[in-house]
């Protein structure tokens, strides 16, 4: 998936270190050691994490890894400079921002994401897609979490930097960030391979619940007997990173333990909203969502045992839901 070896990993890793240097030294860091304060992070937790400060201005990193025409090329082609059509001229990426390392399963930096330090717009720049850099196959901590505990029995998938690091800094340091982009197939296959479950915690608002649900979907096809999913939903308006950091690790454990909701709960749940399961016409509904998406799993005895549930709820026989499942719709 990604080259084993490119001229872009030492420059990517060159950047990050000039990135944290300038977070302890440059005359300009003051603004962003008080935003790290300001989010309750440690010292410690910026170093785990790598995080930096890319200082303003428009050609600090540039000067600072200066080179040759070919090291100019490799810093376009990381990501690091942004090339001006027009003019020909190029400039740093990333200016007067909070620096997220962004590191593969092997820990080689990929890429970045730079968070301004106030309200400004936007709030998140993030490297392009590079050679080294895929985004919808990366999940930032990753290599991190791995590296705080070799024994992991579960991932917390959450939305962005801020939530992984602050859970790290109450001590969740089990939390992996998809940085934007929907749960993948990818992410799920790479996340089963790991650990045999997986807890999606987005935030509290009407995009964390879509990507609730987008997850679920990509979860069903990796979902083999043994492997497990669970749902933490949020109250609105926080995200684990304000969550965690307003009621405490202790609070927040207790909120997993009582209120994560296994996948099939989830599932019958929300469907039984989209289709109400009183009357006929909506378990006919429910059957025409469901059965489909049940057909996914893989594992054998889970995939029966949600055609059980179904059963259940619409007093259709395991038989004939097999049959709907074969049957194609009629044409309109
Ligand atoms: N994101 C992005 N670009 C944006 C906004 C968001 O790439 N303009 C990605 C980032 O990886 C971010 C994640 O989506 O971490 C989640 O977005 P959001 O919930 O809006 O950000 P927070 O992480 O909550 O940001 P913060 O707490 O720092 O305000
Ligand atoms: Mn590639
Ligand atoms: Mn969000
Ligand atoms: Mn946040
Ligand atoms: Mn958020």
């Amino acid at each position: 998936r990604q080259p084993v070896d490119s001229p872009l990993y030492p420059l990517l890793d060159a950047a990050a270190g000039y990135y944290r240097q300038s977070l302890k030294s440059h005359p300009a860091r003051k603004a962003a050691v008080e935003y790290l304060k300001s989010r309750g992070l440690s010292g410690v937790i910026a170093r785990d994490f790598g995080l930096g400060f890319a200082p303003p201005g428009w050609d600090n990193l540039m000067k600072h890894l200066g080179g040759d025409a070919l090291q100019h090329k490799a810093m376009l082609d990381a990501g690091l400079l942004i090339e001006n059509t027009e003019t020909g001229r190029s400039y740093d990426r990333f200016r007067d921002r909070v620096m997220f390392p962004i590191r593969d399963s092997r820990g080689r930096i990929i890429a970045f994401g730079g968070r301004v330090l106030g309200d400004d717009k936007p709030k998140y720049l993030n490297s392009p897609e590079t050679p080294v850099f895929h985004k919808g196959q990366e999940l930032y901590g990753l290599f991190e979490a791995r590296k705080a505990n070799r024994d992991l029995d579960e991932i917390m998938v959450v939305e962005g930097y801020m939530d992984v690091i602050a859970l790290a800094q109450q001590g969740l340091r089990n939390a992996v960030a998809t940085l934007g982009t929907a749960t993948s197939d990818e992410h799920l296959k790479r996340l089963f391979r790991i650990v045999p479950s997986v807890l999606f915690c987005f935030d509290g608002d009407a995009a964390g619940r879509k990507a609730a649900w987008r997850a679920l979907e990509a979860t069903l096809p990796n979902l083999q007997d043994g492997k497990r999913a669970r749902f933490l939903f949020l109250p609105d308006g926080e995200d684990p990173d304000s969550l965690v950091r307003h009621e405490g690790t202790d609070a927040f454990r207790a909120r997993i333990n009582q209120h994560a909701q296994p996948l099939a709960d989830y599932f019958f749940q929300q469907l039984s909203e989209e289709a109400d399961p009183r009357s006929l016409e909506g378990k006919a509904h429910l059957v025409t969502l469901a059965a489909p998406l049940i057909d996914r799993i893989p594992g054998n005895h889970l995939r029966t045992l949600m055609r059980q549930r179904l059963s259940e709820i619409t007093g259709l026989s395991g038989e004939m839901l097999q049959q709907v499942a074969q049957s194609t719709p009629p044409a309109p």
